[in-house]
């Protein structure tokens, strides 16, 4: 069910056992509080719908990035899926093993690279006939031998938004389906490599199963000409990609995902691996923001708040549809809204034309499902300091990230006086 750990009592909407007027009192708004009880059921629920096949389960480190919320994950048995050197740091100040990471990307550079190595990690997901050159010869230099996967596209339609469909043709990611059995062979002629595995990655937010499981198929097609050829392939990387709800559009949940590919997964053989990142923490997060204004123009209500596009980027840059609900419900009039930011741009909007209870200067309001994608994706546009982090745990909640200060935003700049000498 969406977002069950956010719920009303006495009127005011609660994380788990905490209303929001008490964080954002301590806090300051906005803010982005998470719910762990959510990602902890997410996660098991996750691991329950496909106890019957051998797999594992890393979690996607960019869906939502916290070194706490990495380090959730690996307590409850999780894996890593890292796709920048920034990330595997995140990881390992977690205390993740690195027997655990799996590296993903479709240009990793040779300081990642050598990073990487350097600490062990599991494995090098790899993207290019480059790479592959690449990661062995920086592999032979480290006297080391790289496990590694090869990404292929198996070019499905995976029906969700343009800018995060990945597993067609026409992007970036993976090498394509008629050349796997080449690059199979071109790395299993390299010495420092050794091949464990297959990968895929078809996309995010997807909420056709049918792809999922037609891309199964293709790859099960793929692992059973590769081990005719005499090449091993261990386990099989599914990537993650499995869509939440964010509105009232139907959506299969992880058992469902479970039924409609496990007869194919177990045909390949393999041990599975899956890379969830959503499925595992959007619904546990939201965005609380407090209303700095009220204005209508002629044809307009807006309510200005005081989260903007820096801090959750999603509407602006997908369109994307987040549920927004009042800290503080009651029987008022509802009226029709633009919510809006603070940001000088007119994509800084969090919903258009949404019926919203009235809301007054002051009041708090929540967008949800915001735990993916949300903080780890915000800036400091119009020099706004980064918002602070909150997780929830049953009646306990804790800052697990600060709110940024004026002097975070400057850090790295240094006034350069030579520039003004003359
Ligand atoms: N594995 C790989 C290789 C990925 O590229 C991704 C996400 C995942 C796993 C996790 O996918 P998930 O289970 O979260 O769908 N910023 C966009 C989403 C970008 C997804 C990028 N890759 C958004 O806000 O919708």
């Amino acid at each position: 069910m969406r977002f069950e750990n956010f719920y009303y009592k006495n009127n005011l909407l609660h994380c788990e056992e905490i209303d929001l007027v008490t964080i954002a009192k301590e806090f300051g708004t906005p803010f982005y509080v998470y719910s762990k009880k959510s990602m902890v059921d997410r996660f098991n629920d996750f691991k329950k719908a496909f106890e019957d096949i051998p797999h594992r389960i890393h979690y996607a480190v960019k869906s939502s990035s916290n070194v706490n919320i990495i380090k959730l994950f690996c307590s409850l048995g999780a894996g890593l899926d890292v796709n920048s050197g920034g990330e595997l740091y995140r990881a390992l100040k977690a205390g993740a093993n690195p027997k655990n990471i799996l590296f993903t990307g479709v240009g990793k550079t040779e300081e990642e690279i050598l990073f990487a190595l350097r600490n062990d990690i599991f494995l090098f997901k790899i993207e290019s006939f480059q790479e592959l050159d690449l990661l062995n010869s920086l592999a032979k230099q480290e006297n080391k031998i790289a496990n590694i996967a090869i990404r292929i596209n198996p070019n499905v339609d995976p029906k969700t938004h343009p800018y995060i469909t990945t597993g067609l043709y026409e992007s970036k990611f993976g090498i394509a389906q008629e050349l796997a059995i080449d690059a199979f062979k071109r790395a299993s002629a390299l010495p420092n490599l050794k091949i464990l595995g297959i990968d895929m990655h078809i996309g995010s937010q997807i909420t056709d199963i049918d792809a999922f499981r037609e891309s199964v198929v293709i790859m099960n097609e793929l692992i059973s000409q590769l081990r005719q050829i005499g090449i091993e392939i261990e386990h099989f990387d599914v990537g993650g990609g499995l869509g939440v709800q964010y509105n009232d559009e139907p959506v299969p949940d992880v058992f469902d995902y479970a039924n409609a590919i496990k007869d194919e997964l177990k045909k390949s053989n393999c041990k599975i691996i899956f890379e969830p990142g959503r499925y595992l923490t959007a619904d546990a997060g939201a965005l609380v923001t407090k209303t700095l204004f009220n204005k209508s123009n002629r044809d307009k209500n807006f309510l200005i708040v005081d989260a903007a596009v820096n801090d959750l980027m999603r509407p602006a840059l997908y369109g994307a549809y987040h549920e927004i609900l009042p800290v503080l419900i009651d029987n008022r009039e509802k009226i029709v809204y633009d919510i809006v930011g603070p940001a000088c741009e007119t994509g800084d909007f969090f919903a258009k034309d949404r019926l919203f209870q009235k809301t007054y200067q002051g009041e708090l309001i929540a967008i949800m499902s915001a735990g993916s994608y949300g903080f780890c994706m915000s800036s400091n546009y119009n020099s706004r300091r980064r918002v602070a982090e909150i997780m929830v745990d049953g009646n306990k909640y804790f800052l697990i990230r600060k709110r940024e200060t004026y002097d975070d935003l400057i850090r790295n700049e240094e006034i350069v006086n030579e520039l003004f000498e003359n």
